[in-house]
């Protein structure tokens, strides 16, 4: 028979490699190890885990085991990059959902317990069941799901959801004082009632287009559900993992709002993004001028440095190894080539830069938002792929905009643009984009990944 300190043992080496992996995901070379490594530490936790003494039968546990191994490898092949945040989504609920499950066979088992571990089953159920549907509906709304499309909420909906949390709370209290059993469990089964109705109006309410910054929130709720029911079952290392969770969870949701220049608060709970601005389509694209790709050819010909902007749409049309091939070409002409990178292009954090890597693209040529910025007036060209509100200079302009305030890369300061897209239809915000009209742009209507390979065919033919 395993020792507790052997499996106790295990659980520091699984914490130890799944910090060193989370330090190395901080960086997209080592990022690869750092998955390995944390998987590793998985793995010898889930090891620590199937060891301990008090188990009474593996068949439950097998068939757990193979399920979640036939589902994990299914979905890592199967989903496209561009809907990782649905799959992280989904998978944030489920762990809240194992939470509040472990935390409920655990006060059936041990309805005993003391104060401290019924505070941890109480706050387990209460953050895996809003974690669990409030990711569910994230998932909904990312999947573009037509009942979940519109925002709805209640009128005082912030008091509403203020009324639940303190219910679930008092609920969690009412755990600790009562001795009867039987009011023990109804208390908690109440607490996973209300946490349904708070995870549910949480997330209800807020557009599609802040989801990415709930996804990443409920991330770190379900850490803190875990850390609980660390505490509820004394694990270790679901402890550990559970706060390393919450607390990436809570940093990434502060990168995200930094980069869209918004509160957390003003996400959860102030205007919808997808509201529109003043000016409609009609009159934003009065004048607006395409080109083709022989034409953009010409002016890349006599262009010194040219600057790359991706965007979702690059990811949709997977044009990077198309845009590597083209750069190449430009450089070998002695033109400068640079990517323009902005934190919240695409659907998820790091996203363009994951996309760029996967098409070996060099990472010194990939320049942040910040530094580029003050350069792009000396920019002879700027090609935009399939992006949109990353570029959209109302932004800066119109303080009615749903998306004022956010930073953009400034492309309309460069000499022309030619932006790449199939149509004049609008980004994630779903606002107009007056970049598409200006004197200085040129629309090229296509896929992206088609138009960029038309252009290197038509550079070639120069
Ligand atoms: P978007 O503003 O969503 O625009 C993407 C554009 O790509 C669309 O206008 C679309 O136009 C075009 N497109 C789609 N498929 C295409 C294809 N096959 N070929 C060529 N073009 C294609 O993208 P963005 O500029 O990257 O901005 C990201 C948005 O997501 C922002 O609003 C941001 O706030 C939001 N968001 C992102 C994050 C993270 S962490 N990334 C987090 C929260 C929110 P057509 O249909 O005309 O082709």
């Amino acid at each position: 028979m395993i020792s507790q300190a052997t499996i106790q043992f295990a659980y520091l080496l699984a914490s130890i490699l799944l910090i060193i992996g989370l330090k190395m995901m901080s960086h997209p070379k080592s990022a690869v190890r750092g998955i390995v490594l944390s998987a590793v530490g998985m793995a010898l936790a889930m090891i620590g885990a199937a060891a301990d003494p008090s188990i009474v039968g593996y068949v439950l546990i097998g068939i757990g085991i193979l399920a979640g191994t036939i589902a994990g490898v299914y979905m890592a092949q199967a989903v496209q990059m561009t809907a990782m945040p649905q799959m992280v989504g989904l998978l944030n609920g489920l762990g809240g959902a194992a939470s509040t499950l472990v935390a409920w066979a655990d006060l059936l088992q041990h309805p005993h317990q003391s104060a401290d571990i019924v505070v941890a089953i109480g706050l387990s159920g209460l953050i895996g069941t809003v974690t669990f549907w409030g990711s569910m509906v994230a998932y909904g709304k990312l999947e573009e799901w037509d009942k979940l499309k519109k925002p709805y909420s209640l009128p005082n909906q912030v008091l509403i959801n203020a009324l639940l949390l303190t219910a679930g709370l008092l609920l969690t209290a009412l755990m600790v004082w009562t001795d009867s059993v039987g009011l023990r469990i109804a208390y908690y089964l109440l607490i996973v009632v209300v946490s349904t109705a708070l995870g549910l109006f949480l997330v209800l309410p807020i557009g599609g287009a802040d989801m990415p910054v709930v996804i990443s929130l409920m991330n770190s709720y379900s850490g803190l559900a875990a850390a609980a029911t660390g505490f509820a079952i004394d694990n270790n290392i679901l402890i550990i993992a559970g706060s390393l969770v919450g607390a990436s969870g809570v940093i990434l949701t502060q990168i995200m709002c930094k980069a869209m220049n918004r509160s957390l608060p003003n996400v959860l709970f102030g205007k919808m993004a997808g509201d529109s601005s003043g000016a409609s389509a009609d009159e934003v694209y009065a004048n607006v001028r395409s080109t083709t790709a022989d034409d953009v050819a010409m002016i890349l010909e006599g262009a010194q440095r040219v600057v790359f902007v991706p965007g979702y749409g690059l990811a949709v049309a997977q044009a990077q190894h198309a845009v590597r091939d083209l750069s190449k070409l430009l450089e070998k002409r002695g033109t400068t080539v640079e990517y323009a990178i902005h934190p919240v292009a695409g659907r998820m954090p790091g996203h363009m830069n994951v996309l760029l890597a996967e098409a070996d693209i060099s990472y010194d040529k990939l320049k942040e938002m910040d530094d580029i910025n003050p350069t792009l007036d000396s920019v002879d060209v700027a090609i935009v792929i399939g992006a949109n509100d990353v570029v959209n200079p109302v932004a800066r302009t119109d303080p009615k905009s749903p998306i004022a305030g956010m930073p953009i890369i400034d492309v309309d300061k460069c000499r022309t643009i030619i932006v790449v897209k199939r149509s004049l239809s609008p980004g994630f915000a779903g606002i107009p984009n007056p970049l598409f009209a200006a004197p200085n742009t040129l629309m090229l209507y296509a896929d992206a990944q088609q138009a960029v390979l038309d252009i290197v065919k038509a550079v070639k033919a120069l």
